[in-house]
């Protein structure tokens, strides 16, 4: 794992985009997700798919200017295309961060509108901002100012009292007048009292006809749509309306979905073969992580669901979970979790391909 921009640069594999001035295709995404998109679940995932966008979590402008900026900023160059979601109003930290993310390696630098806990809000960070549009801009045409690098927003279609097509338009308008040309949009409001993080993504209902609106109304902007996508039929579908899908929550539970993007939406094979194949590649940097100190419960629950749906997938699962937290876990854990999966015989890609598109 890179810990420093030199070797970062350096370390600029022949997919990745980062510091290459080149634009990351955010055609298929994965979604920036807190304890979930850890460097650990982006090196599975750049493992299965060559071509999808990943975001790390949120980083918030206070952890990284105040706290271990080295340790929220790691990560692998393997990992590329790889975006830094941060979280901040104020627009000389923002700024400060978006140079950290340039320096850093990212491919882009994004500013979460979106997260709609009460932790965050009152840190003016988040969904609330959304009631703060001439803020947010002032943020955005910072951060612009800092780096050559992309700076994207993600954000809700509103939050409670500010629900309007309105004052979304506000919100993009004055955005887009600061600088940014990429809106990454969560269908749903954001309910700022009374419901938790949780409940805020599934229970005010998903508007996806808004997002197309969107576009629309802004065909020069970029507009990729998130919220509650789950198969690629979905995503065909969204992407006759929009520029690029986001997917959080099926990515995870269901990694191997990842393994169909390449073919499926960027017209080039697909990187690996079989689960089983993705899995074993892991181990050397498996092994690296475990003897660079970490636990190895922290690594393995990022792979429980890679067999998500086979045969022998709740056992491997099973496997993992009893005996990845013992003292002194290592390897073998994984390895044995493994043996409780039949290796599948028939073609590569055919697993590949099949597996990922016949999700329900
Ligand atoms: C565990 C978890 C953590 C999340 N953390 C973040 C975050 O750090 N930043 C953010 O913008 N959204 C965060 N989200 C929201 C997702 O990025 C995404 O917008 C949401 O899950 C809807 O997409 P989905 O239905 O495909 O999961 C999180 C979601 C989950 C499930």
């Amino acid at each position: 794992m890179v810990i420093n921009s030199t070797a970062n640069r350096a370390g600029n594999t022949a997919t990745g985009t980062a510091n290459t001035g080149l634009e990351p295709s955010r055609r298929f995404s994965v979604a920036p997700m807190m304890d979930w998109t850890t460097p650990h679940y982006r090196y599975l995932a750049r493992l299965l798919s060559r071509h999808t966008l990943l975001y790390t979590e949120m980083v918030t402008t206070g952890a990284l200017i105040h706290g271990d900026t080295e340790r929220f900023l790691r990560h692998d160059p393997a990992e590329y295309p790889l975006a830094l979601q941060l979280g901040g109003s104020d627009a000389a930290e923002l700024a400060h961060c978006a140079r950290l993310a340039e320096q850093f390696g990212f491919s882009e630098v994004n500013l979460n509108v979106g997260c709609p806990s009460d932790r965050v809000q009152n840190n003016m960070i988040g969904a609330c901002l959304m009631g703060h549009p001439d803020k947010v801009a002032e943020g955005v045409a910072a951060m612009i100012e800092a780096t050559h690098l992309p700076v994207t927003v993600k954000h809700r279609i509103g939050i409670n009292d500010r629900e309007s097509w309105e004052e979304l338009c506000e919100f993009i308008e004055k955005v887009a007048a600061a600088g940014c040309r990429t809106f990454i949009v969560h269908a749903r409001i954001a309910v700022l009292e009374g419901l938790s993080p949780k409940e805020n993504r599934d229970v005010p209902p998903l508007k996806y006809d808004w997002v197309y609106r969107l576009k629309q109304t802004y065909p020069h902007l970029e507009i990729i749509i998130n919220g509650g996508i789950k198969t690629f039929e979905e995503c065909h579908q969204h992407l006759k309306y929009t520029d690029g899908v986001m997917l959080g929550r099926e990515a995870y539970h269901n990694p191997w979905l990842l393994a169909g993007v390449d073919s499926e939406f960027f017209d080039s094979e697909p990187p690996v073969a079989s689960r089983h194949e993705a899995l074993r590649s892991m181990y050397p940097f498996i092994q690296s992580e475990l003897e660079r100190g970490v636990f190895l419960g922290h690594i393995s629950r990022h792979l429980l669901g890679l067999f998500h749906g086979m045969p022998g997938g709740r056992q491997f699962r099973r496997y993992i979970s009893e005996n990845a937290h013992k003292p002194g876990a290592g390897l073998e854990v994984i390895q044995a979790a493994l043996e409780k999966v039949q290796e599948p015989k028939e073609p590569a890609q055919t697993e590949a391909t099949t597996s990922a598109l016949s999700q329900p």
